[in-house]
């Protein structure tokens, strides 16, 4: 049976000057979720987007939002945006001082506890929180801006990912999280991703609409399927 391949938008590359029509366009392509990137310019040097832009969009549209905390004040976060109606936030284990109280503290309020790791951060870092993880978040770029290349070592680790994870029981999504462009969601399915945070590289792809990014995309998604059953032992 086809895993579900889930495609969330990263709307820190929406244009946000059309933010409802392009979100219109987004439910009309059948994207399953939408991924909102939420920076502090401390644990990373940008800030693209805020609370009140998930707060005024939730009452809007009844696509799940999925939250990627990239602050240093995870906590503070977390019951903010409980409180709007997200569904899913990851928090990265370089910022949390406290990960299994944080996640604890996701799970609590109610939502997905997913953690988030940076390309150069060992699986090791799951080692203790495993029983608090409902999803993992694998930076395929080094956090903070859109528009960059797929790290060297973007590949190997979500192969290396969903490894650990099959190794220790958990079948859990892991969401690839940078450039996952046309040309690297086939290895990126392939390597055992099933939710791809979709931005310039491929949703918000400046050379085709919205919905012919997505049609693409899915194609793309496809034969990454083909190339994770042909990879089947
Ligand atoms: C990077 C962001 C992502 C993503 C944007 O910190 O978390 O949203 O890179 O998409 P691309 O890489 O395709 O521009
Ligand atoms: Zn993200």
């Amino acid at each position: 049976m086809n895993p579900h391949i889930r495609i969330a938008p990263s709307m820190m590359c929406a244009d946000l000057w059309r933010l409802a029509e392009q979100t219109q366009k987004l439910e009309a392509a059948g994207v399953e979720l939408l991924h909102f990137d939420l920076m502090d310019a401390h644990f990373v040097p940008n800030m693209p987007l805020g609370l009140g832009m998930l707060e005024m969009m939730r009452a809007r549209t009844g696509l799940p939002f999925d939250a990627h905390l990239m602050v240093e004040n995870n906590d503070f976060f977390i019951e903010k945006l409980a409180a709007i109606g997200v569904q899913m936030i990851s928090v990265h284990a370089e910022s949390a001082r406290h990960l299994d109280r944080t996640l604890a503290l996701i799970q609590a309020a109610g939502a997905q506890a997913g953690v988030a790791l940076n390309p150069a951060t060992p699986l090791s870092a799951l080692d203790f929180v495993l029983e608090r993880l409902d999803y993992l978040l694998i930076m395929t770029v080094n956090p903070g801006f859109a528009a960059q290349k797929l790290v060297p070592s973007g590949l190997r680790k979500l192969v290396a990912a969903r490894a650990y994870l099959r190794e220790r029981g958990l079948d859990i999504p892991i969401q690839a999280d940078g450039n996952v462009s046309f040309a690297n969601i086939p290895p990126m399915v392939a390597a055992g991703a099933d939710i791809l945070v979709g931005g310039t590289s491929s949703v918000f792809h400046k050379d085709a609409s919205i919905g012919e990014n997505v049609a693409r995309a899915r194609v793309a998604i496809a034969e990454g399927l083909r190339l994770r059953e042909e990879a089947r032992p």
